[in-house]
This record gives structure tokens, sequence and C-alpha cells, in this order.
């Protein structure tokens, strides 16, 4: 299982310290969210945000992208700031295939992204040029929002699906996951946790993603 930080609740007037410390907490990757306040209400920051953490260090990044049609500018500008592997969102473009031959075209895995009121046939079709189905598990746009147990079906619908897939393609989840909520995600299917407040909960980053770990592992 892999753990990708989101820094979306970090302190950004710190946060090369705050990428640092999750690194050497063990978390396994930056969960960057992109978000210009059109697609989702939430507002946030660009590759250039990205960009300035990626010589502090080696770890895997992916940028989620809550954006409408991103423009061929942005994805170049994703991939330039160092991160390997953009998550879209098939409802929020007009032509989803297209968008995600372009990120691999790039050199960067894709994902597609399911907010909750998705459903899994969004992304049935989309299969041969995607690497990772993402289970939104709140409503995209803010961190700190509570766990919607209920996506779990969700989960475990996709898990279905991909055990009759030939190809490679993961299963991600995004929202509210913390050492309480983790297990049922793991159960459902999920290899792959997106986590953010949950992070900063505790005592240290360390404390944190061990206590993730054993409550996923005890899944
Ligand atoms: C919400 C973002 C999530 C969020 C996760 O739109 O996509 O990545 O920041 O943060 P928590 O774990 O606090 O829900
Ligand atoms: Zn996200």
């Amino acid at each position: 299982m892999q753990i990708m930080a989101s820094v979306l609740t970090a302190d950004l007037a710190r946060l090369g310290e705050e990428v640092r410390g999750l690194v050497d907490g063990g978390v396994d990757g930056i969960h960057w969210d992109l978000m210009d306040g059109q697609a989702v209400p939430g507002f946030s920051f660009g590759p250039s945000l990205i960009a300035s953490c990626r010589p502090h260090t080696e770890v895997a990044f992916e940028a989620h992208l809550m954006l409408r049609d991103p423009s061929t500018a942005l994805l170049e500008g994703v991939r330039a700031a160092g991160c390997g592997m953009a998550l879209l969102h098939p409802d929020m473009l007009a032509h989803p295939w297209r968008v995600a031959q372009q990120v691999r075209d790039l050199g960067m895995r894709c994902g597609m992204t399911l907010s909750p009121g998705v459903p899994l046939e969004q992304v049935r079709w989309l299969l041969p040029v995607i690497d990772r189905i993402m289970i939104m598990t709140v409503e995209p746009g803010f961190g700190g929002q509570p766990y919607i147990a209920a996506m779990e079906d969700k989960i475990a619908e996709a898990r279905r699906l991909l055990d009759g897939w030939e190809g490679e393609c993961d299963i991600e989840v995004d929202g509210g996951v913390a050492p309480s909520t983790i297990g049922g995600a793991r159960r459902a299917g999920a290899g792959v946790f997106v986590v953010g407040s949950a992070l900063w909960a505790a005592p240290t980053f360390r404390d944190a993603v061990d206590e993730l770990r054993l409550a996923a592992g005890a899944a």
C-alpha cells in the first residue's frame, strides 16, 4: 500500500520544511491538489509551487487536476514540475480519452478520478488509456472533510471491474482518509491512499504514517 500526502492543508509558508518532514515521516509521495475555483469551489496553486519543492526530495509527485479541460501548457507545466502522474476528472473533460493520451504522451501516467456522484461507468471505457482509478471519498474542493463510507461500494465495484481487466490499473482513494477510515477503504480494494489533514492530526508525521499503516494492515 502507498500513502500519498496531500499538502492542501500544509503551512504553505513553510512548504519545503513540511514536504521534507512528510518524507522523513515515511509517506510514499506528495499529492498536489490543483484547483482554480471553476470546476470545484476551492482555489489552490499551480505547477510553479510543485517545481519549487521538486529539488528537495526524490519521492513520487502526483497532480490531482480538479480543472475543466486543462490546457496543454498546464499539463506540460505539471510534467516539467516533476510529476509522474496526473489525475483528472472525466466529468470535467470534453474529451477524456484524448486528454489521457496527451498525459501519457507527455511521459506521465494518467489516472481518472470519480467524485462521489459520478458513476464508475465514466471510466469503464477509458481503461485502455489510464493507469489508475481514483475514488473520491469527499466532494472535491477542500481538505478536512468527513469520509463518505458509502463510497466503499464504489471502491469494491472498481475492484471487480479491474479484476476482469487484463491491463495494469490500480485504485486510489482520496478524501477523509484517517486511521479510523483507511481499513474500510483497504478492505474494499484500494491500494493507494491520499491523506491530508489526518497527517497533521498526530503528534508527528511518523506517528500518523505508522498509525495509518497499522490500521490498513489490520484490515
Ligand atoms: C480535496 C482533495 C484531497 C484533500 C485530502 O479536494 O482532492 O486530496 O486535500 O485531504 P483530507 O485527507 O484532509 O480529506
Ligand atoms: Zn486530491
